[in-house]
This record gives structure tokens, C-alpha cells and sequence, in this order.
């Protein structure tokens, strides 16, 4: 029994192959293209671990693909791999249509060609597991109720837009070609291994290194926010017990305002590695211009996981956003090796 991951150098997916093989000695092949997102470090811990072949490789090498699946026999695929962040759609939406769009059907192709040639029982059990975001179904106003796996799609960025194509897109093979598939739409993740481009890693990042904490308009946004390891928790059920063609919402019910998120990270840091002046990384804080289309508030109605799988999160907001912040203390090695060169242009073409 063996599962392929693609994206699994990211933030979520090294997150989910350390967990899983923290969990099972189920073996994982690893397919990430190491973009600017992807990191081998984040996967150092399984240095020599024979559970654990990484292939440095596009999900939309429909050639490379077809040939891992043969020969490594997966039960299942879980999709991590795309481009994922709003602001780098806002500059260059391009990446995002190939990657995610043309990029997730070009998987589909490949995964489609191989269950085909399974033995019938192996295709009865196969699944197809695409890792999605609550971003496709748009923006809520303060008082509408939570998005549920009912609620329709109304993308409103080139990132969600493109997101919401390859839910469709996986939602067809099932239709059209029977492929077992599976879809999760989660809220905002953080916890380990996170991007220093995103609100949480950025401002922990920034806070340290005495530069602004940049909050877009009023940072009245709200995002509903689950620590990371909770969600590869939900996808681990999912992909055990999920019923084929059904559609997740994986959420931690904790939604927050952009603005309270940055005052907690700031007072926690207070408490943690206080400035040497004594002030609070709090006067760090400086609103800056809005994100185009910027969505105003994003919530997740879970009750379908759990009472389905019975999935709940461990982690609360207060618990996993001080693990979150020690993590980043204990790790600042890693926060340096990411910020290179690269990273910075980027900061400076988006925030100037
Ligand atoms: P990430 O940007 O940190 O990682 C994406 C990974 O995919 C990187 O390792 C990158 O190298 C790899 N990749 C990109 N293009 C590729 C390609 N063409 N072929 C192979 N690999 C490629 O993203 P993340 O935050 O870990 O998100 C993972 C998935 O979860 C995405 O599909 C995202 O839409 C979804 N999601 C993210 C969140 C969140 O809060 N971060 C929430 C819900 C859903
Ligand atoms: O909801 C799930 C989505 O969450 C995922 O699908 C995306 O891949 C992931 O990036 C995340 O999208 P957001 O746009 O919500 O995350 P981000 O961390 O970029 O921003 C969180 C909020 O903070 C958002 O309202 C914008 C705001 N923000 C962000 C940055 C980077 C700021 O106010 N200042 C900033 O500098």
C-alpha cells in the first residue's frame, strides 16, 4: 500500500507526509515541483526514511505522472500542489491557471489513465483526494450563516477562481468517468512550516525583525482560522471513510478579525521575546492600502466532518497560535533559509 502526494514540500503537505508517516508506515511518494513555496527542509526529518521517495516534479507532466503511478501502485492521490496565495494571483495570475487549472487536469488525465487498467477491486478502492479552499465560495456579509458544502461558488479572485475550476474539474471525472474522488474546501491554516508571505508567518517574521506589520484597510477582514495539523488530520479521515463524490468543509470555528489576530501575535511575542526597548511589537502595526476584491469574511460550518467521521479539531485558536509562534522562536534558521533573495523582491513589488 503505497499514496502519492503531490505539493507535499508545501505548507500543508510536508505538514501531512510528517504527520502520516508519524502515524502509519504506509509509504508516500512525494511529488512537488519546488516553487518558490516548496522546501526540502521542511521534510529533513525523513533524511534515510525508506517510507518517504521524493520526486522533484509538475503535476502537469502527464508523462511523469502516468509513469510514477506505475510504477509505485498508489491506492490513492492526495492533491496538495498549487500556487496558493491571493496577492501573487492579484500581480501574475498565470501561474495559478496553469498550475491549478490546467495543472489538476493534467493529473486527472494521468490518474484517470491508470485506475482505468486496475483490477476491478483496486478500482472500487481507489481514491482521488483534491485538497481545496473556502475561498470558492466567495464572501460573507457579518450576520449570513457559515459556508456550508451547499453554499454556491462565487470565486473572487484569479487564486479562488482557478481553485474553484479544478473542484469542477475533479467533480466531473466522478460524473462523467466514474473516478472515485474526493474534495475538502478548509478555512485559513497556520502552524509550522508556514510561508512567510501569509498574515500569520509575516507578521511574526516582521514583528522580530522591527519592520511594519502591514494590515490591508480597516483589518476588519475576518478568516476562520485551523492549525495546520488539524487539517491533515481531516484529510487522513476523509480519506478513510469520506464517501466517494462527497464534498468536506474542514474548519476550526474560530473566526477572527485580521486585526485581533496581529494584536495576539503581538502580545504573545511581548510575553515571549519582549524588544529590547520594552515597547509592545503592537506599535509595529500600520494599515496599509486595501487588497483589491478583498474578501470580507470567510466562515466554515464543519458540523458535516463531524458528524460524519466524527473529525473535530484538537487545537483551539489560543492553544495553536502560541504553539505556532514558539515554533517560529525555536526556528528562526529555517525563517532565514526562506527569506532569500527572491523573497524579498517579491515583499518589496508587493508592498510598495
Ligand atoms: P503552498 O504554496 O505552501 O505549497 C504548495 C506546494 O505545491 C509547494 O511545495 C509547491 O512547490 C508545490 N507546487 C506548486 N506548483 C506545482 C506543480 N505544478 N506541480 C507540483 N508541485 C507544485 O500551499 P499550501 O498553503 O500548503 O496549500 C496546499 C493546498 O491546500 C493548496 O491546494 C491550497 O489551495 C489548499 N489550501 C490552503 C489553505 C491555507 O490556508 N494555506 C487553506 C485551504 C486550502
Ligand atoms: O481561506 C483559505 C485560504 O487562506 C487559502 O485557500 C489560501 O491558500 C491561503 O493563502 C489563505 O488565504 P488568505 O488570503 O485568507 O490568507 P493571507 O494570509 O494572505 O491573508 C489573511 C488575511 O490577512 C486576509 O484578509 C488578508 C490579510 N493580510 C494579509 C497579508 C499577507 C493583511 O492584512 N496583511 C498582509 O500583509
Amino acid at each position: 500500500m503505497t499514496i502519492l502526494v503531490t505539493g507535499g514540500a508545501g505548507f500543508i503537505g510536508s505538514n501531512f507526509v510528517l504527520d502520516w508517516l508519524d502515524v502509519s508506515d504506509e509509504p508516500i511518494i512525494n511529488l512537488d515541483l519546488l516553487t518558490y513555496a516548496g522546501n526540502r527542509q521542511n521534510l529533513a526529518a525523513l533524511e534515510g526514511d525508506s517510507r518517504h521517495v521524493f520526486v522533484r516534479g509538475d503535476i502537469g507532466d502527464t508523462e511523469l505522472v502516468a509513469r510514477l503511478l506505475e510504477e509505485h501502485r498508489p491506492r490513492a492521490v492526495v492533491n496538495f500542489a498549487a500556487e496558493s496565495h491571493v496577492d501573487r494571483s492579484i500581480l501574475g495570475p498565470e501561474e495559478f491557471i496553469q498550475t491549478n487549472i490546467v495543472g489538476t487536469f493534467r493529473l486527472l488525465e494521468a490518474v484517470r489513465g491508470y485506475w482505468n487498467d486496475l483490477p476491478e477491486g483496486d478500482r472500487e478502492d481507489f481514491r482521488f483526494l483534491h485538497v481545496s479552499t473556502d475561498e470558492v465560495y466567495g464572501t460573507l456579509s457579518p450576520d449570513e450563516p457559515a459556508f456550508t458544502e451547499q453554499h454556491r461558488y462565487e470565486p473572487n479572485s484569479p487564486y479562488s477562481a482557478s481553485k474553484a475550476a479544478s473542484d469542477h474539474l475533479v467533480r466531473s471525472y466522478l460524473h462523467t468517468y466514474g473516478l472515485p474522488v474526493l474534495t475538502t474546501n478548509c478555512s485559513n491554516n497556520y502552524g509550522p512550516y508556514h510561508f512567510p508571505e501569509k498574515l500569520i508567518p509575516l507578521v511574526i517574521h516582521n514583528a522580530l525583525a522591527g519592520k511594519a506589520l502591514p494590515i490591508y484597510g480597516d483589518g476588519q477582514q475576518v478568516r476562520d482560522w485551523l492549525y495546520v495539523k488539524d487539517h491533515c488530520s481531516a484529510i487522513r479521515r476523509v480519506l478513510q471513510d469520506g464517501r466517494t463524490g462527497e464534498t468536506y468543509n474542514v474548519g476550526g470555528w474560530n473566526e477572527k478579525p485580521n486585526l485581533e489576530v496581529v494584536e495576539t501575535l503581538c502580545a504573545i511575542l511581548d510575553e515571549r521575546q519582549p524588544r529590547e526597548d520594552g515597547r509592545s511589537y503592537a506599535e509595529q502595526i500600520t494599515f496599509v492600502k486595501d487588497r483589491p476584491g478583498h474578501d470580507r469574511r470567510y466562515a466554515i460550518d464543519a458540523s458535516k466532518i463531524e458528524r460524519e467521521l466524527g473529525w473535530c479539531p484538537e487545537e483551539t485558536f489560543e492553544t495553536g497560535i502560541r504553539k505556532t509562534v514558539d515554533w517560529y522562536l525555536d526556528n528562526q534558521v529555517w525563517v532565514e533559509n526562506v527569506t532569500s533573495g527572491a523573497y524579498r523582491d517579491w515583499v518589496e513589488a508587493q508592498y510598495a
